[in-house]
């Protein structure tokens, strides 16, 4: 019986996990409300309240899960890619801990992480895996990248953002809006009431299976500048129309490639991961064009899509069983 408990604090949300073998015995996320007020993470701000959540997270998570600490066989952090003083809390934490107990840790890439999230399971319940290879699109807040899982620690990156992510065009365009902070999910609540063929925005040019979303951003930006000139009401009069169109081109982008990268590797397991993964119209697309094309869509439950610790601890658990454990002297990364 091996039982992980995983540490994420790559950004804004403090999270400890408690996986023993592939199971999900608790999995607790402090969210930070304090950037709220900025539009945006605080990097600085980020790191004092993983300082402060740290410690109550983890003894939440131990408590939920009905064991001590000396039960565990290792514990997994987040190394990175995030922000340095956020990762620092989590990356500390884990050695302390770690010594402390004399037990292995085990680094882990947090996109990593979002993908093996789909191979966690439940108390009494095996949710449903993809089988290798699948493709995977990962889109969260700071990546957008299209990767073939060939087995669990074996990725090949087949295409990514040149720029911005696609969890950040939601972000900046939600901001343009004067809408809150994080912008994807209230876009994907108004545009549920919205028409998503009332505004075209155009799509980026790029080769092969690369993303962009700067560009998207800019025409939303200009188009709205230009529409305001002709009424200063006109964000508020059509928001959940802005919404629907502005999520069904990000939408359609994604997917696009996604299309193409099957007719390329031939693949057909198909997965989604990351913290827009959320939301309700990619994942309704992602069905119907599973439908239309014969693929097998692996859709994660909610809890897993935006930032947790169970996906940690899993890829923690597989990377412990190949023995890959990290060295005391590790450090976080902002780049992996
Ligand atoms: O994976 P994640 O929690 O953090 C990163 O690793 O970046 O992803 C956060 C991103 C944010 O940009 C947030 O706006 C977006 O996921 N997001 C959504 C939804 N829920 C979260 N975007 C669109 N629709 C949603 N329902
Ligand atoms: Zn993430």
């Amino acid at each position: 019986m091996i039982t992980i408990l995983g540490i994420e604090s790559s950004c804004d949300d403090t999270s400890a996990a408690i996986i023993r073998d592939k199971v999900i015995l608790s999995n607790v996320i402090a969210n930070q409300d304090v950037h709220k007020q900025y539009g945006g993470v605080i990097p600085e701000l980020a790191s004092r309240a993983h300082q402060q959540n740290i410690i109550p997270v983890v003894h939440r998570a131990l408590e939920l899960a009905g064991i001590t600490k000396d039960e565990l066989t290792a514990i997994a952090f987040t190394r990175g890619p995030g922000l340095l003083g956020s990762l620092l809390v989590g990356v500390s934490f884990a050695k302390g801990l770690a010594a402390s107990l004399g037990i292995p840790m085990v680094e882990v890439n947090h996109l990593q992480g979002h993908i093996l999230a789909h191979f966690i399971d439940d108390v009494g319940k095996q949710l449903s895996h993809p089988l290798f290879p699948f493709l995977c699109l990962l889109v969260s807040g700071g990546h957008t990248q299209l990767v073939i899982i060939k087995d669990y620690l074996d990725f090949e990156i087949i295409g990514q953002t040149i720029d911005d992510a696609a969890g950040e065009a939601f972000d900046k365009c939600a901001k343009v809006m004067g809408l809150p902070y994080p912008g994807g999910p209230v876009i994907d609540m108004l545009a549920k009431e919205g028409n998503p063929e009332a505004f075209r925005f155009a799509k980026p040019k790029v080769g092969g299976l690369d993303y962009s979303f700067s560009g998207l951003k800019t025409s939303f930006l200009y188009f709205l500048r230009d529409r305001i000139v002709e009424n200063s009401h006109f964000i508020e009069e059509n928001k959940a129309d802005l919404c629907a169109s502005l999520q069904h081109t990000i939408i359609s982008i994604l997917i696009d490639n996604l299309v193409k990268a099957v007719k390329q590797t031939g693949i057909k397991e198909i997965a989604v991961a990351g913290g827009v993964s959320a939301n309700s119209g990619l994942r309704d697309r992602l069905i119907s064009e599973g439908n239309k094309h014969g693929w097998n869509v692996y859709i994660p439950e909610f809890r897993f899509t935006t930032d947790n610790a169970a996906m940690i601890a899993i890829t923690g658990y597989y990377k412990y069983l190949q023995g890959l454990v990290a060295p005391l002297n590790t450090v976080p990364v902002t780049r992996m």
